[in-house]
């Protein structure tokens, strides 16, 4: 590799004081002139913290990362981002996702480096790293830490969130102990790593690969498996391989790239999630998606993936039976097999032969779960602008319902009169629910999820339809429509209905309506008023000035590529 084409050649290297004084402060190091002088400089992107559980393991991963480095002739050079832990950020971690973004694109534009290994996992930092490493267009490769080991209690498997919801609404009801809650608290998350399910880490670490931005194979590896080490050591290996090869994120995030990750989105039933960090990362490269991208894609790709909220089984099934290259041979056929991987391959030749173990767990294409893919997009007069609702986490006989609202102005609201046994609905009602956009809450939290009300759980019904303009936890399921555009907070038509309304969701026609003639709607808006905003410094009013609704993908709009 000729050291002068080197992106970092200029930092160390030429007659000025500073060239000398960096290579001094390297030196502090401890490293010898000898390990970095000439060399790739590999940057090692690590959002590991102990306030984060999902990556309080990535030093350990780095570790791998640099031995593949140093193998290969490189220089690696760790350096920390902000991380954005689901468990523990208030008011909601999507509120710093842009925040993450910005951190990764200019820690790795300010820094000698020639190439970044991004080691991210918990829900929120795969889709800023990629989001950072579009715009920043260094070579870069994700390398996402893995799923958690399967919770186990009693020799049943517990998913993160997906389960520890249903056993915490039996403890609601009282068919849970406080001691039985006790000992399952110890057996859910078994280890670091990203929640067990498909939930947002799992949906946007199969994306990452999808995209053709993580090594094949790499998503579903668990966290703790000695292969996850062995890959990490070959993804530093690669990066070294891949500045030489100039093998930029610009070559791999393309318009066909992703499509192709939007299939496989649909066809694993993925986070709703997905479709606002999707829309987010192509933002930042010339190939823009729109809501209509996913709805089309999903009719014609099948549901194939059997992983819990969606299905019955674990990531780590998902992981034994095949994983992502069994999924993407299964759907080659309506892929873009041309599209280049950071392997240096392509699509086609990653995944022409990968092995499928598990038919149950991976469907073949011609035994789909279900004909069409997970998350579908809604439009009429209640979301002008598009909502999300995912399908095959529904209850199917709520599909096409129409009830009359019970409204909740806020998320406050709800939460304090949900176990009311005084609430006057029944199954037939749609719960709505106001104030949980990027705006209204602030920072479009996973609010979405609205609990089941106790007094309907009391009479044996497990789910009704719940409208919000918030988003859902990917480890959750019901029939949920969410991500309603434009939000309430901002005057969408959600934020005039009124408890008694009638709404309509069909699925089959991707229709939501609210049954109020336009002289009606606009009658109402007309003496609507905004609340005060949240915040009025910092990043908090940054975020207020510049965020988008969510069907743009709620980045900044100063952040978008132009
Ligand atoms: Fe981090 Fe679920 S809490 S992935």
């Amino acid at each position: 590799m000729d050291p002068t084409k080197l992106r970092s050649y200029s930092w160390f290297n030429g007659k000025e004081y500073y060239n000398f004084s960096r290579r001094a402060n390297i030196r502090a190091l401890g490293i010898s002139r000898q390990a970095f002088h000439g060399k790739p400089v590999v940057g090692i992107c690590n959002s590991f913290s102990e306030l984060n559980n999902c990556n309080a393991h990535l030093r350990i991963v780095a570790d791998a990362v640099k031995r593949g480095v140093w193998a290969a002739g490189g220089f690696p050079l760790e350096f920390p981002v902000i991380s954005l832990g689901e468990q523990y950020m208030k008011p909601t971690t999507m509120l710093f996702r842009n925040l993450m973004a910005m951190d990764v694109e200019e820690s790795v534009r300010a820094n000698p480096v020639d190439g970044v290994v991004m080691l991210c996992g918990c829900d929120k930092t795969t889709p800023a790293m990629l989001m950072g490493a579009a715009s920043a267009n260094v070579p870069a490769l994700i390398f996402t830490g893995g799923p958690s080991l399967s919770g186990n209690y009693k020799g049943k498997t517990i998913g993160q969130g997906t389960d520890g919801r249903k056993i915490f609404d039996l403890f609601r009801t009282g068919k849970v102990s406080p001691e039985e809650l006790e000992e399952i608290e110890g057996c859910m998350v078994r280890s670091s790593g990203h929640c067990t399910v498909m939930g947002t880490a799992s949906t946007m670490a199969v994306i990452a690969e999808a995209l053709g931005m993580s090594l094949p194979g790499s998503a579903a590896i668990p966290a703790p498996d000695s292969r996850r080490l062995a890959l990490a050591e070959m993804a530093g290996r690669r990066m070294v391989e891949m500045i030489e090869e100039g093998l930029t994120p610009s070559r791999v995030m393309t318009k066909e790239a992703f499509e192709n990750a939007i299939a496989v989105d649909m066809a694993i039933g993925g986070s709703t999630n997905a479709v606002v960090h999707l829309l987010a990362i192509a933002g930042r490269t010339p190939h823009k998606l729109v809501l209509q991208d996913f709805d089309d894609i999903s009719r014609r790709t099948p549901f194939l993936v059997n992983v819990r909220p969606s299905g019955e089984h674990m990531m780590e099934d998902f992981f034994y039976a095949g994983g992502v290259p069994a999924v993407m041979r299964e759907l080659l056929p309506n892929l873009h097999g041309d599209a280049l991987t950071v392997n240096g391959k392509t699509i086609a030749e990653n995944v022409a032969d990968a092995p499928n173990h598990n038919h149950d767990v991976i469907r073949l294409a011609s035994n789909p779960i279900y004909a069409e893919g997970g998350t579908v997009i809604l439009r009429g007069n209640l979301s002008p602008n598009g909502a999300v609702f995912k399908q095959t986490a529904a209850s199917p006989h709520l599909c096409s319902h129409t009830g009359p609202a019970f409204v909740f102005e806020s998320y406050q609201e709800m939460h304090d009169s949900i176990d009311s046994m005084d609430l006057p609905i029944d199954a037939n009602t749609v719960l709505v629910m106001k104030g949980g956009g990027p705006h209204g809450a602030p920072g479009f939290p996973e609010w979405g999820h609205i609990p089941m009300p106790k007094v309907l759980l009391e009479q044996g019904v497990s789910d009704c339809v719940r409208i919000s303009d918030a988003r859902m936890s990917g480890t959750s399921f019901g029939t949920v429509v969410l991500h309603v555009s434009p939000e309430s907070g901002i005057g969408g038509p959600l934020a005039i209905v009124q408890t008694g309304d009638l709404i309509t969701l069909d699925v089959a026609t991707r229709c939501l309506h609210l049954h109020l003639t336009d002289e009606e709607i606009a009658a109402r808006l007309s003496t609507w008023k905004p609340a005060p905003p949240h915040y009025t410094r910092g990043y908090g009013k940054l975020f207020l000035d510049h965020v988008t609704q969510a069907h743009l993908g709620c980045d900044f709009d100063f952040l978008q590529a132009e």
